[in-house]
């Protein structure tokens, strides 16, 4: 189906992405948050046949790579954004804006779909973010963000398009790739495409010989659709992996995943069960649904990928993914 969201449109992007920008945010993040250590497992690699680097986003302050996105945005905002920011999540971006928030005195409104899961409701309000549930999916709650900005006169941050949120979750990936030369195939999970376009930007730059493949959930493919058709496309959000559950494209990062990515796969929910089993007794790491998408693609993916590198993006996993470490 072809939609373009008339909310989640890049209508107000300041700049292209960049490399450059990611090396800026490098900076800007490091006195707040010191690189993630990646760590590879034996018993994990006889398992899957081919030697595999975790990089343990999981240890984040807020528990996932987001933080990244939000100290970014943090150390780069306008005077106007300063006055108070709107902005829409599943979970983990609210997590970091709150975050980012707080420690830079900006107040954050997030509006979150009443599904979102209420380990990652109840993180945000802790943090001292402002919750709103509003809409099914995050399409529908994001025009409730810009309705709201409108009309308390705030900025609307668009958290896929946003360039401050696509450097700052490219460090992850930067990290990674100058500390790990021998990757061969990097598996990056897609949700709004913001971490993978990162990704395909720091490969690049740094790493031009390395495959980088998104993965997305079979039941949530809105990123896959309109990386495959070229167009901005919607989709069900059917998956429990919520991060990966965004209902539609993003422009910014479609236009960088396009002509960057090697591959997108898609898995399916019992796939990413396994996964989370997998990384919880292989790599002694509890993860969340969407945190697990880069290991669960690499399983499934047909090619022989040699040395794998993939981020364990987020481990915020809520009751029903710690049930499903034991089924
Ligand atoms: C843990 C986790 N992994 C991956 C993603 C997908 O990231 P992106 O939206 O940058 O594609 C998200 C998004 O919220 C997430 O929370």
């Amino acid at each position: 189906m072809r939609h373009e969201s008339p909310v989640l449109t890049p209508s107000a992007v300041r700049s292209a992405p960049s490399f450059d920008g990611i090396l800026a945010a490098a900076e800007a993040i490091r006195p707040v948050l010191p690189p993630t250590p990646a760590w590879s497992y034996p018993v994990l690699d006889a398992r899957i046949g081919s030697h595999i680097v975790v990089k343990h986003e999981n240890v984040q302050p807020i528990g996932a790579f987001k933080v990244r996105g939000g100290v970014t945005l943090a150390a780069a905002r306008t005077p106007d954004e300063r006055r108070g920011i709107v902005t829409v999540s599943t979970g983990n971006h609210a997590q970091s804006m709150a975050f980012a928030g707080r420690s830079a005195g900006v107040p954050v409104t997030i509006v979150m779909p009443t599904s979102a899961p209420a380990n990652k409701v109840q993180a945000v309000r802790a943090l001292g973010g402002t919750v709103v549930l509003e809409g099914r999916t995050m399409a529908e709650s994001a025009q409730h963000a810009v309705a709201l900005a409108e009309r308390k006169g705030l900025f609307f941050l668009n958290p896929g398009n946003e360039p401050a949120i696509i450097h700052g979750h490219g460090t992850v990936y930067l990290e990674l790739l100058r500390d790990h030369p021998e990757i061969e195939t990097l598996y990056v999970p897609v949700g709004s495409g913001s971490g993978a376009a990162g990704a395909v930007m720091v490969r690049d730059a740094i790493a031009p010989h390395v495959r980088v493949v998104g993965v997305q959930a079979a039941g949530a493919p809105a990123a896959y659709r309109s990386w495959a058709s070229g167009r901005i496309e919607s989709a069900p959000s059917d998956t429990f992996a919520s991060g990966l559950a965004t209902g539609t494209g993003f422009a910014v990062p479609q236009s960088i995943l396009r002509g960057g990515l090697d591959d997108f796969l898609l898995v399916t929910e019992g796939e990413l069960r396994d996964a989370l089993r997998i990384m919880a007794s292989d790599a002694h790491t509890l993860c969340e649904g969407a945190g697990v998408a880069g290991l669960a693609g690499a399983i499934a993916d047909t090619r022989r990928p040699g040395v794998v590198g993939f981020a364990c993006t987020g481990g915020n996993a809520d009751a029903d993914e710690i049930r499903a470490l034991s089924g």
